[in-house]
């Protein structure tokens, strides 16, 4: 079960539950999603994305599944960085961030190398060791059972192949930890009522780091589900980290 305080919890309840709070809240805001990513890092979601993306180590042909694909950044520089043979399955149970992102994919012609489907990140409609490659960004503290949507990834990856997760986590240096809950817990927030119209969405960014398992403890997880090789590497002073884990090649290896 995914921790919560008793102050999301009270929210969650609101609306019957995580997952529809969840799919409510970017509901809201999917039309300025893109916007406040990029207000909110100063436009570093943009290199995080392309580590993550190379993090995958795809080569030529793949399939690639992105869980909480959203606006679809991360399964286009998926395919930015491993080329045009890339094929992105982006999975996310928001309609109104996918129909953002199938407007950016038809503007850039990019339709036959990512479909988005709707989809659950805790029970994937696919088939066991489908895909070359599995990532995601900002979506694993949203998940309400964290283990669960480890486990399905690890399910529907091949043997050999990749999952790259990127999060927000918990700076390792308590004097810039603090100073970025300070950011996320007053700032952001502000930010979001004046450019996103919803101060309630982005004080949630922050309650929900706050239960969300550090980073060592990440990499525990990832490897009670099965991974081999798991590390993790701390971005931009560690804001975020970008996890890696490989399926063994073999089930006793
Ligand atoms: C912060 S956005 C991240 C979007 C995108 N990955 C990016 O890099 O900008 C989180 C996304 O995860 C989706 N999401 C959260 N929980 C999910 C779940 N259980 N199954 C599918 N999508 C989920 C939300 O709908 C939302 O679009």
């Amino acid at each position: 079960m995914g921790a919560s305080s008793p102050e999301l919890q009270k929210l969650f309840d609101r609306d019957g539950g995580k997952p529809t709070y969840v799919r409510n809240m970017f509901g809201r805001i999917a039309r300025v999603y893109d916007l406040m990513n990029g207000v909110m890092t100063g436009g570093l979601d943009r290199r995080w994305r392309k580590f993550t993306a190379q993090q995958l180590a795809l080569k030529g042909a793949a399939r690639v599944l992105d869980i909480g694909t959203g606006t679809a950044d991360l399964a286009l520089t998926v395919v930015k960085e491993n080329g045009a043979e890339t094929h992105v399955t982006g999975i996310d149970f928001t309609e109104e961030m996918l129909q953002v992102g199938r407007i950016k994919l038809q503007k850039m012609g990019l339709q036959n190398n990512v479909e988005l489907l709707i989809g659950d990140g805790e029970n994937l409609q696919f088939a066991d060791e489908s895909f070359n490659g599995v990532c995601s960004a900002f979506v694993m503290r949203n998940l309400t059972h964290l283990d669960r949507g480890i486990r399905e990834q690890f399910r529907v990856l091949q043997p050999g192949a990749r999952m790259v997760c990127l999060e927000i986590t918990h700076p390792p240096s308590p004097i810039l930890a603090g100073l970025f809950h300070l950011y996320f817990d007053r700032l952001i927030p502000v930010v979001g009522k004046l450019v996103g119209k919803s101060f309630e969405s982005y004080n949630y960014l922050h309650q929900s780091l706050a239960v969300f398992p550090n980073a060592p403890k990440l990499k525990q997880m990832m490897e009670s589900a099965g991974f081999v090789n798991v590390r993790y590497y701390y971005r931009t002073f560690g804001v975020v980290a970008v996890h890696v884990g490989e399926k063994p090649q073999t089930k006793t290896e």
